[in-house]
């Protein structure tokens, strides 16, 4: 037995409580260290572990102290860079939350950075992880339904995210960033590299900064089509949030997602319904639980990868053309025009 990865936890807030849950799951890995501005959110998540990790309220602090095999940083946006750059510049390897930067250049700026080390640097992108994608992307990958020609992947709720998020009702780039970057991942997962982003935001609810609602729409390398429709004003009965829904259409047959984690599936194998569904781990609860599973599956990954010396899924490199498509998402919303994601 080999063992386990020391690691550290930066920002100790609302998801992060996920993310301490996830690391007592993981296999090959403990949490040695936490560390946040306000100490009592610090105490509140070393009180969660068996064995409580040492306690830091200054992340430079932390590295100094620290003899650390990796560190997650689940803080919000704008605070990524400078810790990715502590990380790096202590040679610890990271694991930072979407979005991975507020903008394009300061993504390109941490890949760089981590790069220039030869630091492991991931995003953490977890909707990939979701076992029904897993499947779909197995399905695509086997021919299921021959060559993709269209896809649609659709996330529209009403959910109260302002109460857990309060800082939501400011961001500027704010349902494409939050959302916006999970379901760009999944098309880029499932259906490659897109040469072609249109975009139309709108501002539904009164008050906030940002875009509540987007619809992009995606020219895929490979010929398919796709459109990404996201909103945090569609008022539903039942309200499908968190599920991602949508389908994708081949040459050879379609797959539809369905609410309840059904895929509906017309292809090679005939046709037939499969229930892919989440984990429900006891830890989690309604109705995040789709979304709690897969933090664990992402931070599995990390490690696995980490212990293999192999380039996570979702690096920092990898992670740059999720980030492009986003830019040329606010580009296009901007101008009215299509954009290139290569051009940026
Ligand atoms: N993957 C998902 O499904 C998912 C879901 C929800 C939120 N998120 C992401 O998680 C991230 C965090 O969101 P949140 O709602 O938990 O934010 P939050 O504001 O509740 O928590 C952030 C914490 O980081 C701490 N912090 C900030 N800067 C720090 C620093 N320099 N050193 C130490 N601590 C610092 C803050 O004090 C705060 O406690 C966001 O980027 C959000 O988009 C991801």
């Amino acid at each position: 037995m080999t063992a386990p990865l020391k690691g550290a936890v930066i920002g100790c807030g609302f998801f992060a409580q996920n993310h301490f849950a996830g690391w007592r799951d993981v296999a090959g890995a403990e949490i040695v260290a936490v560390c946040d501005l306000d100490r009592a959110r610090a105490e509140a998540a070393a009180r969660t572990f068996a064995a409580p990790p040492r306690i830091y309220t200054d992340a430079a602090a932390l590295f100094a102290a620290e003899a650390l095999d990796f560190v997650d940083i689940p803080t919000t946006m704008e605070t990524h860079e400078a810790l990715v750059g502590l990380a790096v510049s202590h040679r610890v390897p990271v694991i930072v939350q979407k979005p991975f930067g507020p903008n394009l250049a300061a993504c390109r700026r941490m890949a760089a950075a981590a790069d220039a080390a030869g630091v492991p640097l991931m995003v953490h992108e977890d909707f990939r992880f979701q076992p029904l994608f897993r499947r779909l992307k197995a399905l695509l990958t086997a021919g299921e339904i021959g060559q993709p020609t269209f896809a649609r992947l659709s996330w529209r709720t009403a959910i109260d995210v302002y109460s857990n998020q309060p800082y939501l009702v400011h961001t500027e780039r704010f349902m494409i960033m939050d959302v916006g970057v999970h379901m760009i991942d999944l098309a880029r997962f499932l259906l490659g590299e897109a040469e072609s982003v249109f975009c139309r935001t709108q501002q539904i609810k009164q008050g906030i900064a940002g875009e509540d609602a987007a619809t992009i729409l995606l020219g895929h390398r490979g010929g398919a089509t796709g459109i990404i429709d996201l909103s945090y004003a569609a008022h539903r009965d039942p309200d499908p949030f968190p599920q991602t829904l949508g389908e994708i259409e081949g040459e050879a047959g379609s797959i539809l997602i369905l609410p309840g984690e059904e895929l509906v599936i017309k292809g090679r194998g005939g046709s037939r319904r499969e229930r892919i569904a989440h984990d429900g781990r006891p830890w989690t609860s309604e109705p995040w639980r789709q979304i709690q599973d897969s933090v664990v599956r992402t931070q599995q990954h990390f490690v696995d990868a980490l212990r293999a010396g192999t380039e996570p899924e979702t690096s920092a490199r990898d992670s740059l053309g999720t980030y492009a498509v986003v830019e040329a998402a606010y580009a296009s919303a901007a101008t009215g025009r299509a954009i290139d994601p290569a051009t940026l």
